[in-house]
């Protein structure tokens, strides 16, 4: 996972299709992989609509706006979260629409070579969609997870999106998280949704489909202990450690922890 061992790793959390769990997931996780003494930086990478800070009940004053205009630097804007991780905010409304500007990106790709000295990993929590900023993060980071539920419309937008990043950047390879699973048969709806997204990979993306590989690396049950903590704005780990997404939250941060160690 690490080309340099010194530098973070970049993990950009996508999806295509909004609403599938993004958000929620980057935040328990990156809770999960610090309380494994990880260096975590979540950067809300959803940047006209951001709402990581809501999630974690935090109010920041500043945001990365703050950092790329040159009014702060990265250690006024950097929130440490009292779940062990940092969290860079970012603001509403702060590109108009999906459009990220070529200076935008320069600033932004430049902060972050400067932050990957300090972190093991880097999360990236994209917006929906497939505009320019998801687009962005995308090609910024090693790794691209892509979270998908068994839904029809996600299953068609995350092909879309891998056949995106294939012709677009080239990338082969993805990580693959399947949420809101039948919490009576998670692990096997994340075996058959993993498969069928290979399947309709292999068959579809011209010319050179079969060299695309979707790794599973977990499966989340629809679980209302999610919604419950969102609405409390606390981690899962923290209200309801004992919830069975939390005990899968857990097992997907471990498979990142021992993968950040090979
Ligand atoms: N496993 C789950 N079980 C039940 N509800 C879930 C689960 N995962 C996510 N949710 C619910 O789905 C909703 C959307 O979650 P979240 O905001 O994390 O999605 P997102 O992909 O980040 O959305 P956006 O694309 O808008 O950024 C939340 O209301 C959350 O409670
Ligand atoms: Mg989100």
């Amino acid at each position: 996972m690490f080309a340099d061992k010194k530098k973070a790793s970049r993990i950009a959390i996508i999806s295509g299709k909004g609403g599938v769990g993004k958000t929620v997931i980057t935040a328990n996780l990156a809770a999960s992989l610090a309380s494994n003494g990880r260096r975590i930086l979540v950067v809300d990478a959803d940047l006209g609509l951001a709402n990581l800070d809501i999630i974690l009940g935090l109010d920041p004053k500043f945001t990365i706006k703050d950092i790329l205009n040159g009014a702060r630097t990265p250690e006024e804007v950097i929130m440490r979260t009292p779940k062990g991780f940092d969290l860079l905010p970012a603001g509403s409304g702060m590109v108009e629409g999906t459009v990220l500007t070529v200076e935008l990106a320069e600033k932004v790709e430049s902060l972050m070579n400067t932050l990957e000295y300090r972190y093991d990993a880097i999360l990236f929590d994209a917006g929906a969609g497939i505009g320019d900023v998801v687009l962005f993060f995308a090609k910024l980071a090693h790794e691209v997870l892509l979270v998908v539920t068994p839904e029809p419309t996600s299953l068609t937008d995350c092909y879309a999106t891998i056949k995106l990043l294939k012709q677009m950047h080239g990338r082969s390879d993805f990580l693959l998280l399947v949420n809101q699973a039948n919490p009576g048969c998670p692990d096997q709806v994340g075996t058959s949704v993993a498969n069928h997204l290979q399947r309709v990979i292999s068959q579809f993306i011209e010319p050179k489909g079969k060299d695309v590989s979707v790794q599973l690396i977990g499966s989340i049950p629809s679980d209302p202990a999610i919604p419950q903590s969102i609405q409390r704005r606390q981690l899962l780990a923290h209200c309801n450690p004992q919830a069975p997404a939390a005990s899968s939250m857990n097992s997907l941060a471990d498979f990142l922890h021992r993968r950040m160690a090979s």
